[in-house]
């Protein structure tokens, strides 16, 4: 229970699916196998990597509340 809401098995899935996907992408637009234009390129590169640091956060949160530690 987090916030009211009990922690499902399919909302960590789901969650964990999302992350990998967006770490993915990163690595893909890391390695330049995705360009974006100029500036735009880095400017989307570190705010995905805000949304895996703060997603891995929650997700770990979760996780903690799934099995009842929190
Ligand atoms: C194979 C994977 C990756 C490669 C090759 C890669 C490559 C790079 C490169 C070359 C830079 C320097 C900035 C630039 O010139 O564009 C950079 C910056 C950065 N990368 Fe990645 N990246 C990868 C994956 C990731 C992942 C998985 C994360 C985080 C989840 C991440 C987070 C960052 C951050 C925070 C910066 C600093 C941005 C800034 O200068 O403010 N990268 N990366």
């Amino acid at each position: 229970m987090l916030f009211g809401i009990s922690v499902e098995p399919w909302m960590m899935m789901w969650g964990g699916v999302f992350l990998g996907v967006l770490v993915a992408f990163q690595m893909l637009g890391g390695l330049r196998i995705i360009k974006l234009k100029g500036k735009l390129h880095l400017k989307v590169h570190r705010g995905v990597a805000w949304a895996i640091f703060l997603g891995g956060l929650a997700h770990g949160v979760m996780g903690f509340a799934y099995f009842g530690r929190i």
